[in-house]
């Protein structure tokens, strides 16, 4: 009953709050949750990395408006992250809200709805983000766009026995689930598919199980800030050596990870929405301004941050400064741009984010280890919503 009465007061405060005159202010606020301690500190990192490098780039007046920056942590706690976004909208008044990995986007999306504030998404990878409610905009990727991509490539390319090592939270299944689709269709087998907890992963039994079960190929989908480890485990285990070929999406060859990796990772090919290494002017100023400001290379979540600070920022220009929530997110709806990334634009019908998925293989350049792009397929969406259709 409790719970009840607090529940309504809050919606209550969610909703007077988003009925105040935002046109009469000065100031934009922009409420950024992000897991910066915790689990997912990695992912966090380079999420602020690319917002801070964006607003060094372009300022932070918009529309004559001057864009203020809340940036708080949700220390990877779901609870955490709803508790802030719900702060942030009713006590400090943000027009809008940049949300984080899958369970805290889960988590504040109901508020999006409620309070009628575009939420953007910088790093859920999930399909149904969107879907929660119809403030939600998408400026990361989704799993399906990659994992579909790679299973054809797999199929294609002389694999024929598969196992899957997933993270075990919504992300992986959604990477499983289309991988499995698209390989399964094209001839492949699934032997098996391994379940690695979240938290403080050990990959080293999943590799021990994953290599009895005698494949031709692993198929891996482990988030960012865990590629490290996992690739240090494979080839502890042998298994580059068994002859054991590495897929996935983009999130195993991760860049910020990929130059400690060795030798080992060398040939593993990946689909990914990013890589450092990709050839355009507007990648090349990307990187070294990133380098530069963040001391470490950009990721594919870096683009997250980067590219919502964009959306952001031009749906402001074509709102003229206005802050209603209805008028951005329309503002927000087609738009296209020229990201580091490559060509993206937003699904006017989804509110996904539509972009190039690269085949890549991991090589030595220069020196240093990159995903080199070999294969382009254009303007991909998320084919779970696809689907649906
Ligand atoms: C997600 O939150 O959906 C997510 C996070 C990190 C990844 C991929 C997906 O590497």
């Amino acid at each position: 009953m409790l719970r009840h009465l607090v529940t309504a007061a809050a919606a209550a405060a969610l909703t007077a709050s988003a009925a105040g005159p935002s046109f009469a202010q000065d100031t934009v606020k922009v409420g950024i949750v992000q897991s910066l301690t915790g689990q997912l500190t990695a992912v966090g990192k380079q999420i602020m990395g690319g917002v801070n490098l964006y607003m060094q780039q372009h300022g932070n007046t918009v529309a004559g408006k001057k864009i203020e920056l809340v940036v708080k942590d949700d220390t990877t706690v779901p609870d955490v992250a709803r508790r802030i976004a719900q702060e942030l909208i009713v006590n400090d008044k943000v027009n809008i809200l940049g949300t984080g990995i899958t369970p805290a986007t889960f988590a504040i999306a109901p508020l999006t709805a409620q309070s009628k504030i575009p939420g953007v998404i910088m790093v859920s990878g999930t399909s149904s983000a969107t879907e929660r409610s119809p403030y939600m905009v998408r400026a990361s990727f989704t799993l399906g766009q990659q994992s579909g991509i790679i299973g054809e490539w797999a199929a294609k390319n002389g694999s024929k026995k598969v196992v899957i090592v997933q993270s075990d939270w919504a992300p992986g299944a959604e990477a499983t689930q289309v991988f499995s689709e698209h390989f399964t269709k094209a001839g492949g087998q699934i032997a098996e598919t391994l379940k690695v907890p979240l938290a403080n992963p050990d990959f080293s039994p999943f590799l021990q199980r994953a290599r009895d079960a005698n494949p031709d190929t692993l198929f891996v989908f482990i988030p960012a800030g865990q590629a490290g480890l996992f690739v240090k485990q494979f080839v502890d285990r042998g298994l580059d050596k068994a002859g054991i070929k590495l897929i996935g999406p983009g999130d195993v060859t991760d860049d910020d990870d990929l130059p400690n990796m060795g030798d080992g990772i060398i040939g593993t090919v990946t689909a990914g929405h990013y890589s450092a290494d990709h050839q355009s002017a507007t990648n090349k100023a990307y990187v070294e301004g990133f380098k530069k400001l963040n001391g470490m290379r950009p990721n594919f979540i870096s683009l997250g941050g980067y590219d919502g600070m964009h959306l952001i920022y031009e749906a402001l220009k074509k709102t003229n400064g206005s802050t209603d929530g209805d008028a951005l997110v329309g503002a927000m709806k087609g738009m296209k741009w020229e990201s580091p990334r490559g060509p993206v634009s937003i699904d006017p019908d989804t509110r996904d984010i539509v972009q190039n998925i690269y085949v890549r293989k991991v090589e030595r350049k220069a020196g240093e280890l990159y995903n080199v792009e070999f294969a382009t397929f254009e303007a991909v969406k998320d084919p779970i919503k696809a689907a649906k259709k």
